[in-house]
């Protein structure tokens, strides 16, 4: 930790626990200790820690062929993304690393669609996004926050985006009247900010406006994607196809960066060679993982899991009879608790002691702990975990 202080950019602030192991959904310290992992990081590794098909992908394909860039074909590329497309039903699906950099390629490729589809006048089109959005780092992303952490003293920003509330259906419609609209993008529920689901039927109506006004609805699921929140996709809780879909996280189990922008190919086929790319987006060790991590979610029955075993959770932890527990919120296993800060403790003091207590979790903003245990974990295990929130509540009280 003090070397990290010392040698490291101090552009994070990490709760004080060192790891050097991982299986399934535990995590163990340099000191043997054993924890609980509730935040997966960031729901990236939704199907556990290591898992053995995923390793086994990753460690053969790295002793074969690790990088050829884009300038050469691969024998790898072509087969994950025919079974990428498939998996989610796209005509095509364009490969890159983090997920800030899939959101960037779906804004650019919304704004090609824009010219060259719908016929908005050159420099003139607009994406809606919404208030509390967490998309990354990037400058053109963080331009879009209305959190001062994220934006301040980062400027100037990237022209074009209007920003409304989210979760409001009249904001939408009233700024889907600017015929220079091309797209709306959003986070079926906003993770960073602190696990906001939207009211429901909020997507179906959005995506339905959108259709009406001829404008893409660009949905980034890089942290609902993959089964957390109890189906495949956030968007399938209403049946929703977003126009754009924004995956990355899960789909390659924690192993290493992958990120994907899938789309028809009205929309996809409008970005033509040299006009977008990455260095390492589609090399063969990132294909062969994510095949690996999407057939793990499948064959493992992660969607069904999270969504049995988030409810038990939403339950237990909702009937805490603690005034610390203001509210308990989420879908499937990507949840968060809103905590009542008391005696001058808050939500950091809280997730200290769960790590005492043997479970890892991190504040988001100051007041909500987000809880999101990789998606392997068994009703058993979710329940000696709640065990250890109830007990660390009560100890605190
Ligand atoms: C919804 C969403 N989009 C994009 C990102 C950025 O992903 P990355 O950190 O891989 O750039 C995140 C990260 O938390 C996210 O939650």
């Amino acid at each position: 930790m003090e070397r990290e202080a010392r040698y490291g950019a101090h552009n994070y602030h990490p709760l004080p626990v060192v790891l050097d192991r991982g299986k399934g959904i535990h995590v163990w310290d340099v000191d043997g200790k054993r924890y609980f992992d509730f935040l997966s990081a960031y729901s990236a590794v939704n199907q556990g820690h290591c898992h053995p098909k995923i390793v086994q992908a990753m460690t053969e394909q790295a002793s074969i062929l690790t990088l050829t860039s884009r300038a050469f074909y691969n024998n790898v590329l072509g087969e994950w993304e025919e079974y990428v497309t498939r998996y989610f039903g796209y005509d095509k699906v364009l490969p890159m690393n983090t997920g800030a950099e899939a959101d960037e390629t779906a804004l650019k490729l919304c704004r090609r669609w824009a010219y060259d589809v719908k016929g908005i006048p050159a420099d003139k089109a607009k994406i809606i996004v919404c208030g509390g959005n967490f998309h990354g780092r990037t400058i053109t992303i963080i331009g879009l926050s209305d959190d001062p952490s994220s934006y301040d003293r980062f400027g100037p920003f990237t022209p074009g985006f209007l920003r409304i509330p989210y979760n409001d259906i009249p904001a939408l419609e009233a700024a889907l009247h600017d015929p220079h609209v091309a797209g709306f993008l959003l986070e079926p529920i906003q993770g960073e900010a602190g696990v906001y689901v939207p009211d429901e039927g909020y997507l179906k109506k959005a995506s339905d406006l959108c259709k009406s006004r001829n404008v893409l609805f660009m949905a980034d699921e890089v942290q609902t994607g993959i089964a957390r929140t109890g189906r495949m996709l956030a968007c399938d809780h209403e049946g929703v196809r977003p126009d754009i879909l924004i995956l990355g996280k899960a789909l390659s189990g924690g192993a290493l960066p992958v990120s994907a922008v899938l789309a028809d190919d009205e929309i996809m086929l409008t970005i033509k060679p040299g006009e977008h790319g990455s260095t390492y987006g589609g090399n063969p060790v990132a294909c062969r993982v994510s095949i690996a991590a999407l057939q793990v979610v499948k064959d493992e029955h992660l969607a069904e899991n999270a969504d049995r075993l988030g409810k038990i959770f939403r339950d237990e932890v909702g009937a805490i009879a603690s005034d610390r527990v203001e509210l308990v919120r989420g879908k499937g296993l990507l949840n968060a608790v809103v905590i009542r800060p008391k005696d001058g403790q808050t939500a950091w003091d809280v997730c200290l002691k769960l790590r005492d207590n043997g479970l890892l979790a991190k504040p988001t903003h100051e007041h909500i702990i987000r809880f999101a245990p990789p998606l392997v974990i068994t009703e058993p295990e979710l329940r000696e975990a709640i065990d250890i929130i109830k007990k660390t509540i009560n100890e605190l009280d």
